[in-house]
């Protein structure tokens, strides 16, 4: 669905490279979250996803991306925003509109459908993110979690097959962070949308992402299984990530011999690992 072959991009104007030798595979169906410190090329990497990069920002392009069979370099923005729905860091600036359904039909209208299809389209998506009480609110009196929410469903409205969010939790309270994600696992499991989430809350990604990849200094440091990335956390820690205290917890029992198991990715992983150490 994604794949990056020894791609590096520098920024007009810029002396260093803000992503370096990326190589990627990113399969249909896969929910995969993106951690890192700032700077780290995690904004730079979801641009080069959904083709903000060539596009939009210049540069020194090297390599292939290729999304959905598509090189980015070759197709025009719109081919590539049919396929990749995306949510930028700053979702003040993504939205058009200052009422919230204008705010799907913007989407809706420009790809060109018609009437009774977008209608459709419009209670679907605010049923799926369940905010069709919203419809008619102003935008700018919504809460930050609800205007995530109609960032996410004025995409949804366009049935995009990837999913890119750049922190999309930034703002938000724990309990509408748990949301959010809630509402992108379920897109994921249920309509097999490929999902990249960009997010610096440790504890969210162990929570629901499967596959983690964790960047530095514009390179991939990490990229795996949810479980296996954290037996790393030497060189998360060396990169300013730290990672759950339940994962190093268990790191230390098993520098003892005294687990052999899985790492826990949340609480009740973690109680059943005690339990099973204290028997
Ligand atoms: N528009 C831009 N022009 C020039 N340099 C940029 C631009 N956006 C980001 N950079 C640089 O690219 C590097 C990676 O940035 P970014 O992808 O935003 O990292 P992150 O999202 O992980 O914080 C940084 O060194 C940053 O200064
Ligand atoms: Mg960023």
């Amino acid at each position: 669905m994604i794949t990056m072959n020894n791609f590096h991009f520098k920024y007009a104007g810029s002396d260093c490279f803000a992503l370096q030798n990326i190589n990627l595979t990113i399969k249909e169906g896969e929910f995969v979250g993106v951690i890192g410190n700032s700077g780290a090329g995690k904004s730079t990497l979801t641009y080069a996803i959904n083709g903000v990069i060539p596009h939009h920002y210049h540069g020194d392009f090297y390599g292939d991306v290729s999304v959905d069979g598509m090189s980015t370099v070759e197709v025009t923005p719109e081919q590539l925003s049919a396929c990749v729905g995306s949510v930028f860091q700053d979702i003040d600036g993504q939205m058009v509109a200052s009422v919230v359904e204008d705010e799907l039909l913007f989407g809706l209208e420009n790809f060109g459908f018609v009437r009774e299809e977008i209608t459709q389209r419009i209670d679907d998506a605010l049923a799926t993110m369940g905010i069709a009480d919203l419809r008619y609110r102003s935008i700018c009196t919504l809460s930050g979690g609800q205007k995530q929410k109609v960032a996410l469903a004025a995409i949804l409205a366009l049935k995009p097959r990837i999913l890119v969010l750049d922190e999309p939790t930034g703002e938000l309270d724990p309990q509408s962070s748990g949301q959010i994600f809630t509402m992108l696992r379920e897109l994921n499991q249920t309509y097999g949308i490929t999902v990249v989430v960009v997010e610096q809350k440790i504890m969210l990604l162990c929570e629901y992402v499967k596959r983690l990849i964790v960047m530095g200094e514009g390179s991939i440091l990490l990229d795996g299984e949810v479980h296996e990335v954290l037996e790393h956390s030497k060189e998360m820690e060396a990169v300013g990530i730290h990672i759950p205290r339940v994962a190093t917890l268990a790191n230390l029992l098993i520098d003892k011999g005294l687990y052999l198991g899985r790492l826990p990715r949340n609480l009740d992983e973690a109680e059943a690992m005690v339990r099973e150490v204290m028997a």
